[in-house]
């Protein structure tokens, strides 16, 4: 998708301007209106559409102006109007024209702020995402017709300073978008691998260890996961140093990339198995969170690890009961093999811990049980630290990816207890999401630390938020990404 700002008005394709609640115009409403004579209004009284926000209404090709279609779109409260809300606006338009015919779509954004007109670009882009590369027999007019955006703003060149940076947090949300929906024929974990080694062309640099490098760290949780797997279990290491200080603790980002989880021995059901490709929208938030960082050039050190395994069941796969030692030399009783994101988690994190980091975070679609808690409008968090915890539910409510704080606790930690090893991988049948919390706890000491459980967030069915695809959602690029911005970078 292309996207340009402009200082010039001029009509060719799409046409979309904003209205605000009780109708109220923006001037580039008051302007399409004038130019057709009132059939802008017309249309408008015809219809329920007031401005709220959420609401869209197209008028074809009125008499008077120079556009094949125009879109109104509502705006919402003009004083309550944020970054959000012009985010919203923007994906809004964009799915009511994306289809339409007209390749370029054009936001009269004249009047109003350059920060408003680089976030209705912004919000547009992530509309705009489709996942279609495997679809041969997509006819000619089910494909998306819009190619280019472009906003007219006042002052086209701070706008288009303003769109920098968000054009590269889009990147980064298409990129985990991009790695949730492959299927894992395609991204098993040495094909991920290679695609993290391939963000090196934006500065990261990037290691990848092997299964012979890892079982020389005596990384055996993880690697106990990738046993009945046909491909050599990874992990990569994605640095980027942007601080001025390259020795200032980093933040360290750490991500589950199971690339398929049919729960190994501990075999799932059949029905909806499919969407276990997905169980790697960890490792794929820290990898579309790194090329954001590295693509706007964020003054901060951030170190993204992600674990690549597959779980399958195998003669070579681990068993209920078996016991292993991860890292840092804990012994773990795996009495069931489909709570693998964990065995994976520990391991990594264990690695991370040893860039001494200020702040280690790890991203997970580790259970199904915080679905039950919260569905699929929240990711659930767990910390050990209440300002960590406060950084990251800020950084939700700006961002948009919105977090729930649920508790840990010693009586939540015995339930993990092994009578044969020093844990055991699930604990029982209640507080799934608490217990699997639990078990990383373990780890990861007085480091402050939280972990991000996005099983219900990581892909959805259906949306209502016109940024978001159905199915996967790239959620937690827009959160490290803001989290980066208030915390780190000053
Ligand atoms: N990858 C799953 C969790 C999951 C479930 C993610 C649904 C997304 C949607 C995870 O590895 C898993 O299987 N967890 C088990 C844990 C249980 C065995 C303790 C679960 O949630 O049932
Ligand atoms: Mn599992
Ligand atoms: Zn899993």
């Amino acid at each position: 998708m292309k996207v340009e700002f402009s200082s010039s008005v001029k009509y060719e394709g799409a046409v979309a301007a904003p209205v605000f609640v009780d109708n109220r115009h923006s001037l580039g409403a008051d302007a399409l209106d004038k130019a057709s004579a009132g059939a802008i209004s017309r249309a408008q009284k015809g219809s329920r559409f007031t401005g709220k926000a959420g609401q869209a209404i197209e008028i074809k090709a009125p008499s008077g102006v120079d556009a094949q279609t125009v879109v109104l779109g509502g705006a919402g409260d003009r004083d309550a109007a944020d970054a959000l809300s012009w985010e919203a606006f923007g994906a809004r338009v964009l799915k009511a024209v994306q289809m339409s015919g007209a390749s370029v779509l054009e936001f009269d954004m004249r009047e109003l702020d350059d920060a408003a007109c680089a976030r209705v670009a912004f919000g547009a882009l992530l509309a705009a995402y489709r996942f279609d590369k495997y679809r041969t027999t997509l006819a000619d007019d089910k494909k998306p017709s819009i190619t280019s955006i472009r906003v007219i703003c006042s002052d086209s060149a701070a706008a288009k300073k303003l769109f920098a940076p968000l054009n590269e947090t889009a990147a980064g949300v298409v990129l985990a978008r991009d790695l949730v929906s492959e299927p894992a024929n395609v991204l098993h974990p040495e094909a991920f691998a290679k695609r993290a080694q391939d963000l090196e062309e934006f500065g990261l640099e990037v290691q990848i260890l092997d299964e012979k490098d890892m079982k020389k760290l005596g990384m055996n949780a993880l690697l106990s996961v990738g046993l009945g797997s046909n491909y050599g279990s990874k992990l990569a290491v994605m640095s980027w140093f942007g601080a001025k200080d390259r020795k200032e603790a980093p933040l360290v980002l750490v991500g589950k990339g199971v690339c398929f989880d049919t729960g190994g021995i501990s075999l799932k059901p059949g029905a909806g198995m499919w969407d276990m490709k997905g169980d790697m929208g960890g490792a794929a938030a820290v990898t579309g969170a790194m090329r954001a960082l590295a693509g706007r050039k964020a003054r901060a050190n951030v170190i993204g690890i992600i674990g690549l395994v597959e779980n399958m069941p195998d003669a070579a796969a681990t068993r209920p009961g078996d016991i292993v030692t991860s890292a840092d030399g804990q012994t773990i009783e795996v009495q069931n093999t489909d709570a693998e994101g964990r065995l994976v988690l520990v391991d990594a994190l264990w690695y991370g811990l040893r860039y001494k980091p200020k702040q280690i975070i790890d991203f997970a679609t580790l259970t199904g049980a915080i679905i039950i808690a919260l569905g699929h409008e929240n990711a659930g968090i767990f910390s050990n630290d209440d300002a960590l915890a406060g950084a990251l539910d800020a950084a939700g409510k700006s961002s948009g990816e919105t977090v729930w704080r649920l508790p840990l606790g010693a009586g939540y930690d015995k339930l993990i207890d092994s009578k044969y090893a020093d844990m055991k991988n699930i604990g029982g049948r209640g507080a799934g999401s608490i217990t699997a919390a639990q078990f990383l706890r373990r780890y990861v000491g007085e480091t402050p630390w939280a972990h991000v459980d996005i099983a219900g967030t990581a892909w959805k069915d259906s949306s209502d938020d016109p940024r978001e695809p159905t199915w996967a959602t790239g959620f937690g690029v827009r959160l490290m990404d803001r989290f980066v911005a208030e915390q780190c970078e000053g």
